[in-house]
């Protein structure tokens, strides 16, 4: 299928998208709608042919019985022998059967720590914890890649339902990180969560550090104000954090999928109990229509095949992800990880170098501002970025409708743009108008020309709820998956961000003693010889 569909764009490479459009029901035919969600992929270059081969490849990868595996709880994360159920934590709010891993009846236990967090939440919440102490304001979230970004995306995201403390999240090693954090917090009044799944993380464990001596510094009992959400009891007990006030997870989820875990705590705390369930019905909601859709009208599966399209069969390395929801300013970081932590791979399965590549470059900022930035690349660059434009119809704040209607105008603007394009004539024309003429005109015409032809798709919700919050990141975590079944890769490992933290560790001590290592290459011994001079001059 990979040479059928080479073949497909070698004879479609001059295609227009716009006179694809002549057809009437374009519109309609490439997009699909699934619980409030819609995706349109119309403003690509893919027709019927290319679709009908791009789900043969998918067919061809067995995308369905691999699906199938992962929510059966098959240990598909083979390089690490794990099982890979982030589902399951969306399931809780479903009525899903038990699944077993290893002996263990992962929904029960899964079921029981949301319930003691929600216990937890509604207590803090209320006031009733802690017994002895003041009521809480302030939560601290120290933890890093998937311990920090999902919770901070989701806590951003959904503002307009933050009713309970306010929720700040630490994540570098740099100390201004933390610093900024606890300035002008009350220790007394302030709960630190330490979230790490391996609870071993160098960035994490310093910052949780340095939190609790700041925190012992200025109240009593400062322990006490300390949780941890973490797959190691062991670990968690040797830093000190009481059993009662540690909520486990199982390894079957994967740091950048954890956000549905203990992990996204912090935002059940902001939020409440009802919110962040809705978020994991919206999750779960996306689960079903994944396994039950027929590929054609499957939205991750769609979303992933037209991805491939661009970066396999296209040849655009990367994409960018442009949310017009400005509470979404943290979902591009957040989907970089997501995806490029997952499928930023050179290597198959079974250790030989992949066939066709592993996963693009993801990028983006929130729409409008974006425009006012990298969209001169967009349109005019010599590199063609396909465009994920995503928006919702409304926004939470009704006395603000106008801002609405521009950012939407704005968002359908963009698409519009790079799909149509502006000619020499368009734009000798317009100059013409100006009153332009001679050399001058001619000159400047040419800096006034789009290509167009740009690719873009776009994904639209009414509101963004936490329900949509939901579905939306489930869908981008289905997304990922199917493209790395048909690269034919392991989504679920990370190896290629152990070297650096090895690295790291060794020259810590180098730094601390003033002496680089013997091994370390004539560059970094230069450069930390440097760093040294000029910190003691
Ligand atoms: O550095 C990569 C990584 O392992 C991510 O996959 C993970 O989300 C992050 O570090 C944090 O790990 P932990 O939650 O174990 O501290």
């Amino acid at each position: 299928m990979w040479n059928e569909l080479i073949r497909l764009r070698e004879a479609t490479e001059s295609r227009k998208i716009s006179e694809l459009f002549d057809d009437t029901s374009r519109a309609s035919a490439f997009s699909l709608q699934n619980d409030g969600l819609l995706f349109d992929y119309s403003k690509t270059t893919l027709d019927d042919d290319i679709r009908t081969a791009l789900i043969d490849l998918a067919r061809e990868a067995d995308v369905e019985g691999k699906r199938a595996a992962m929510f059966r709880g098959d240990k598909i994360n083979t390089t690490e022998d794990r099982a890979v159920l982030h589902v399951a934590s969306r399931a809780l709010v479903g009525d899903a059967d038990d699944i077993e891993i290893d002996g263990r009846n992962i929904m029960a236990e899964g079921r029981e720590t949301f319930e003691r967090m929600i216990q937890f939440s509604n207590d803090l919440r209320s006031g009733a914890w802690p017994e002895n102490g003041p009521k809480i304001t302030d939560v601290v979230n120290i933890g890093i890649g998937g311990s920090d970004l999902g919770p901070v995306m989701a806590y951003k995201a959904l503002m307009p339902y933050i009713d309970g403390p306010r929720v700040h999240f630490v994540s570098n090693v740099d100390g201004a990180d933390i610093h900024d954090a606890l300035h002008g917090l009350d220790p007394n009044t302030t709960l630190v969560i330490v979230s790490s799944k391996t609870f071993g993380t160098q960035e994490t464990l310093m910052n949780a550090r340095t939190a609790m001596r700041w925190m012992e510094a200025g109240s009593d009992n400062a322990m006490e104000r300390f949780v941890a959400i973490s797959t190691s009891r062991e670990r968690t007990e040797a830093f000190g954090i009481a059993p009662e006030r540690v909520f486990g997870f199982g390894d079957w989820i994967g740091g950048r999928y954890s956000v549905w875990s203990p992990i996204g705590l912090s935002l059940m705390l902001a939020v409440g109990p009802e919110n962040a369930t809705e978020f994991l019905r919206g999750g779960h909601s996306m689960d079903c229509h994944f396994v039950d859709a027929p590929l054609q009208e499957n939205m991750p599966v769609m979303l992933a095949l037209v991805g491939l399209w661009h970066q396999k069969f296209c040849g655009y390395a990367t994409r960018a992800v442009v949310p017009y929801e400005h509470r979404l300013s943290r979902l591009p970081a957040y989907l970089q990880q997501l995806e490029m932590e997952s499928n930023g791979k050179s290597v198959a399965m079974d250790g030989t170098p992949l066939a066709h590549g592993g996963g693009p470059v993801v990028w983006g900022e929130p729409g409008t501002n974006g425009q006012h930035a990298f969209f001169q690349l967009i349109h005019q660059g010599t590199n063609v970025v396909p465009v994920e434009f995503i928006v919702g119809a409304m926004g939470h704040e009704p006395d603000l409708r106008e801002h609405h209607e521009a950012l939407l105008a704005n968002c359908l603007a963009q698409s519009e743009a790079l799909l149509k394009g502006r000619t020499l004539e368009e734009a000798r024309n317009q100059l013409i108008g100006q009153g332009k003429s001679g050399d001058e005109l001619e000159v400047l015409a040419r800096h006034r020309v789009f290509s167009g032809n740009r690719p873009s798709t776009t994904l639209v919700y009414k509101k963004l709820t936490p329900y949509v919050l939901g579905q939306m990141i489930a869908l981008y975590e289905h997304r990922v998956f199917v493209e790395g079944v048909i690269l034919g890769l392991n989504s679920f490992d990370q190896w290629g961000v152990e070297l650096g933290k090895e690295l790291a560790d060794g020259l810590v001590p180098a730094i601390a003693s003033g002496k680089a290592p013997e091994n370390a290459n004539g560059s970094t011994r230069m450069l930390l010889e440097h760093f040294l001079a000029l910190a003691a001059s």
